[in-house]
């Protein structure tokens, strides 16, 4: 613990599993107060509830407005005030278009980019009130750029890099910054359930090796840049992608660092 967050209130959706449970893991260690949002509970939060004075998980619905409104006031009252807030509820799911039915692509949207934008709306008049508060969105490469089969998870993660970009720009004069960040190819639930299907195994293997540092991230790799951006270090950014990505999209590689002897 280095108490560098004591003090302040962070909230975080899809706070049961992956980039956000360990988002909510590192605020506690930094002595924040956390309030997590998910549809499940998990082990870990039992845990992080028993050993954490100021650490409670609601059960809520991204998608449902009312639901998100009351997250925030419960959070409100129980801590005083919301420094943070983090969006990495999400889904993947997609196909090449002609696949995609209506109630995926509805599905994909309304998780990804609507419970975005109804998080930041919960949040900003709290913040606005504060004078103070940092955003951090989560959304992927897939939202910087195309990727087969991508569709809806791209379209709502491109979205929300824009989203980002909009809400920076509209409330930064209320001292709000608002950041995205966008993961690689990072070890969680989400990713495992896709890429440990059978038929998904040579693409496995190819991103992978088309991860230049050759592995995937870890999801604590990913809670170190919301950390930094949630923190002062981070004062004069907003309306910034951050990419976290093991190197996967600096460039194609075309086997001459095997050449040259540096794999
Ligand atoms: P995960 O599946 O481990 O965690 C996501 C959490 O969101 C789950 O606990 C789930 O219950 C919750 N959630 C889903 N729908 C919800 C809803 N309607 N309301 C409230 N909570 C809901 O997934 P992971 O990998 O941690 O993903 C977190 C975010 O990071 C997602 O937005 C994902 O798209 C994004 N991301 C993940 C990458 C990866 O490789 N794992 C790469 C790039 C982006």
């Amino acid at each position: 613990m280095t108490n560098t967050f004591t003090g302040k209130v962070a909230l975080i959706t899809g706070a049961a599993s992956g980039i956000g449970l360990a988002c909510a893991q590192r605020f506690v260690d930094e002595g924040a107060a956390v309030v997590g949002l998910d549809l499940k509970n998990s082990g870990a939060w039992q845990q992080m509830e028993k050993s954490a004075q100021q650490a409670h998980l609601l059960i809520c619905d991204v998608t449902d407005e009312a639901a998100q409104q009351q997250a925030m006031v419960e959070a409100v009252k129980s801590y005083g005030r919301l420094d943070i807030l983090v969006t990495a509820a999400g889904i993947a799911e997609a196909g090449p278009v002609h696949m995609v039915e209506q109630d995926v692509w509805d599905r994909v949207l309304d998780i990804n980019l609507k419970g975005t934008y109804l998080s930041i709306k919960a949040a900003l008049p709290t913040m606005m009130e504060q004078g103070s508060g940092s955003i951090i969105t989560v959304a992927s490469i897939e939202g910087l750029m195309g990727s087969e089969g991508g569709s809806a998870y791209n379209a709502s993660k491109g979205a929300v890099v824009l989203l980002t970009k909009n809400v920076a720009m509209d409330y930064a004069r209320k001292g709000i910054r608002c950041n995205c960040i966008c993961p690689g190819f990072i070890d969680t639930p989400l990713f495992r359930n896709a890429i440990d299907m059978d038929f998904m195994q040579d693409y496995k293997k190819q991103i992978k090796a088309d991860t230049k540092m050759g592995r995937f991230g870890r999801p604590e790799e990913i809670a170190g840049v919301a950390y930094f951006l949630a923190s002062d270090d981070a004062s004069y950014m907003t309306g910034q992608s951050l990419v976290a990505d093991g190197g996967y999209t600096a460039g194609h590689s075309h086997g001459l660092v095997e050449l040259m002897g540096l794999a």
